[in-house]
């Protein structure tokens, strides 16, 4: 039996491909997406103007400080990497390509991206999806160098692509009164340039090594506090939310084509927009109080973002919103809940491997 075992676990040593490195801890995980998933990549963009480096972001992170989280505690990417029982992949502007982390995953995403280039004009500086496959891809190359190319490539079939863009291209983009692409397209023209857009980048993500790409979907944007603060009675807008789920529908159908034609693609549509319109309409089921308006009391009219002279609410964990676009760290906890226990989702991801410590003392 001990034999038997023994064998067991040194096939197992044998048959990994990674013969040098040993700490890689399974899975990895590589985030790629907007301000909803940047943990900090934006700081190290001096002209960019979407940046969370101040107070009061962060306020329930770790030590309370700003980390370029746009939320006051963890973001759903952060969650997602505790329950796979990995530490939170680390800003991609913050590693060297010298580093071992990159064999552990990287975080690409940067606030007020967007999958087309030109969302997001006014931020100065930011990293649009392209911009973050490109960063990706340089990653590769760093990790072909440390473990070889072959090698390099099975991480990278193993390992989780969690993309969620999209917000942007409406909120900062289609919907936005100047120099939008709203004047230039109809809607569905401007679908079909998101649609074939997203084609082209998901394609080079798999030419680039990536299997199992978990795209999340948008969330009913029409009832974010910036979007009820531009309907006469402070409800939903409507016509967004329908925007969305025309979006969302799309991507989906993309995800479908593109495990036909691409041999071992596993991309996956997780689907929030339910769950959240239910979290937005019965706060109370889920332990909220409030989700028609912000915890921190934001000045619509100048961005949005919580200031350092905002007030706050007092109890965080009952506001589904922590500033005039982003979840707090609670609504967040709820939403990275229902990806995780999405069953399209867990094909791609493994069964839960560890309980990481919860960071934030929310
Ligand atoms: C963004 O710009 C780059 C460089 O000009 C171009 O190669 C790429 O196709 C553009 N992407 C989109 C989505 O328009």
């Amino acid at each position: 039996m001990a034999a038997l075992l023994a064998t067991l676990v040194i096939s197992l040593l044998f048959s990994t491909s990674i013969p040098t490195i040993t700490a890689i801890s399974e899975p990895v995980l590589y985030v790629f997406g907007d301000s909803l998933s940047d943990v900090g990549n934006n700081n190290y963009l001096p002209l960019s103007l979407a940046k969370s480096d101040y107070p009061w972001y962060g306020i329930d992170y770790y030590d309370g400080i700003p980390t370029g989280r746009f939320t006051n505690g963890r973001t759903i990417g952060d969650i997602i990497a505790a329950k796979l029982g990995i530490p939170s992949p680390p800003p991609y502007m913050s590693l060297s390509m010298n580093d071992d982390a990159i064999l552990q995953g990287v975080n690409y995403a940067s606030g007020g991206a967007g999958i087309l280039n030109e969302t997001g004009l006014y931020f100065i500086q930011k990293l649009s999806f392209d911009d973050q496959i490109s960063c990706f891809e340089m990653t590769k190359l760093a990790i072909a160098r440390k473990i070889g190319r072959v090698a390099a490539e099975k991480l990278s079939n193993g390992a989780i692509f969690l993309v969620g863009l999209g917000s942007n291209d409406y909120i900062n983009n289609f919907l936005q009164p100047v120099l939008a692409d709203g004047h230039i397209y109809t809607l569905p023209e401007f679908e079909n340039l998101l649609i074939a857009a997203l084609d082209g980048q998901l394609t080079r993500l798999y030419h680039l090594g990536a299997r199992k790409v978990v795209f999340h979907g948008l969330a009913p944007m029409g009832c974010i506090p910036s979007q009820r603060a531009r309907a006469i009675d402070g409800q939903c807008l409507g016509f967004v939310n329908d925007y969305v789920l025309r979006f969302n529908s799309r991507v989906k159908n993309l995800l479908s084509a593109l495990n036909s034609k691409l041999p071992g693609a596993q991309m996956t549509f997780a689907d929030c927009y339910s769950l959240v319109l239910d979290l937005i309409n019965n706060p109370e089921l889920y332990g909220f109080k409030i989700s028609h308006t912000s915890c921190c009391n934001v000045d619509t009219s100048v961005g949005g973002l919580c200031l350092p002279n905002s007030d706050l609410c007092d109890n965080r964990k009952e506001y589904v919103f922590w500033d005039a676009y982003h979840p707090t760290d609670a609504a967040n906890e709820v939403i990275a809940n229902q990806l995780f226990t999405d069953p399209d989702v867990g094909q791609v991801h493994p069964a839960p491997g560890g309980v990481a410590p919860s960071p934030s003392p929310l």
